[in-house]
């Protein structure tokens, strides 16, 4: 049969951002209007056939709440794979994105893949965020990132950015 793979993966970013919802839409194809805010964290799983491999996510959603802050850690030691997630109609999302970053570069394993959604994409009207040029995309690869504009809602590049990531992890 196929190889197969665990991977431990990690959502972070600012509360309303829509970690959540990402996940809702990557492990159930489906997506809610009124997502309950996490409380803690919530544990998902979902396997991609990636080259012949299969990759299976073991996924935390964490909390993007300020309380929960110190429980980070706990979800990100050991992860091969961190999605970053902010709302392009919010710029202090994007601030709270960059300091998610930084965190996982002095604390996070070195070799993690990682990932900058830039999510609510459908939302065009009320963009707060670049996304060329000076903003987002330039951050992303200054920093080894994946950079892409994502939308929970219309399924936009959802599924892209866990198939990206499976694809760069390193083959055991
Ligand atoms: P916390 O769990 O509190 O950290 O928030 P979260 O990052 O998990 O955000 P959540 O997925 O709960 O989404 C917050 C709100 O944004 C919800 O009302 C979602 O329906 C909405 N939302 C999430 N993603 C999208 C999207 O891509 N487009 C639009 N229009 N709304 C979205
Ligand atoms: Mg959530």
């Amino acid at each position: 049969g196929n190889k197969s793979i665990n991977a431990k993966l990690v959502l972070l970013g600012d509360v309303g951002a829509g970690k959540s919802s990402l996940v809702l839409r990557f492990v159930k194809g489906q997506f809610v209007e009124f997502q309950e805010s996490t409380i803690g964290a919530a544990f998902f799983s979902q396997t991609l056939a990636v080259n012949d491999i299969n990759v299976k996510f073991e996924i935390w959603d964490t909390a993007g709440q300020e309380r929960y802050h110190s429980l980070a850690p706990m979800y990100y030691r050991g992860a091969a794979a961190a999605v970053i997630v902010y709302d392009i109609t919010n710029q202090v999302s994007f601030d709270r994105a960059k300091k998610w970053v930084q965190e996982l570069q002095a604390q996070g394993n070195s070799n993690m893949v990682m990932a900058l959604a830039g999510n609510k994409a459908d939302l065009v009207d009320a963009r707060k965020v670049a996304a060329e040029a000076s903003d987002a995309q330039t951050y992303a690869q200054e920093n080894g990132l994946f950079f892409a504009e994502t939308s929970a809602k219309t399924a936009t590049n959802v599924n892209d950015i866990f198939f990206e990531i499976a694809k760069r992890l390193p083959r055991v």
